[in-house]
């Protein structure tokens, strides 16, 4: 069987793109990295990419004239690496319909809450986990779901709880909301990998299979 090609898109540290490596490598995962971009320049991402050999381009929103032009520079890259699965990685920019329409079904994101709850436009990294904390919700965690046309709003494929302690505080929650971030996103592609994933209008169907 032939490893499904991921193309990674990252606008920070990149420790969800470092656990979707490393499980390629050990064999967990069918699937490679074959292209990272970014869509800031000097990101700690940009670092892990080099040192595993894996082509990045930073394709900067700020320096297009357009919306549609930045999303075409991507969709270019993306084209030209013949990438299978586009996997959004503490990317911090909402794709438009034309990005969207253009890989229908083949786009996944990983937000660091329980959709939909504390998700959304203006929702993103730290931001969550403190509104999380101010709220006083009891539980939080992990979202992975298929990208729509809408902001965090696609089909949800995994979903994982994170107890919130009394003492926590936003980098103490988001470190341990990271760590099942960085277990069910490899578990999410591998299902698309393997075929298992099937969309039915809102809800994603998990087919069986041998492992779950
Ligand atoms: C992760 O917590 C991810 O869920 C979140 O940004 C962080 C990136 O960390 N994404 C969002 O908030 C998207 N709305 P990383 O760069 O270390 O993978």
């Amino acid at each position: 069987m032939s490893k499904l090609r991921l193309g990674v898109l990252v606008s920070g540290g990149g420790s969800n793109l470092q656990s979707i490596i490393d499980h390629c490598n050990s064999g967990y995962l069918p699937a490679e990295v074959v292209i990272v971009i970014s869509s800031k320049e000097g990101v700690y991402a940009l670092e892990r990419a080099k040192r595993h050999n894996i082509p990045s381009f930073v394709v900067n929103p700020k320096t297009f004239p357009t919306k549609t032009a930045y999303e075409d520079e991507m969709i270019r890259l993306l084209n030209s690496f013949k990438v299978d699965l586009i996997v959004l990685a503490g990317f911090l920019r909402v794709l438009s319909p034309h990005f969207v329409n253009t890989f229908q079904g083949k786009i996944m994101n990983i937000h660091p809450s329980l959709i939909p709850a504390f998700c959304g436009e203006g929702y993103y990294g730290e931001k969550v986990h403190k509104a999380v904390l101010d709220y006083g919700v009891k539980i939080t965690g992990v979202t992975v779901h298929f990208v729509d046309e809408g902001a965090d709003t696609g089909p949800i494929i995994l979903q994982r709880a994170v107890p919130v302690l009394d003492n926590d505080t936003p980098e103490t929650l988001a470190e341990r909301v990271l760590q099942e971030e960085h277990k069910i996103y490899p578990e999410a592609i591998k299902l698309y990998a393997l075929g298992r994933l099937q969309v039915q209008g809102r809800s994603v169907k998990i087919i069986k299979g041998e492992e779950h």
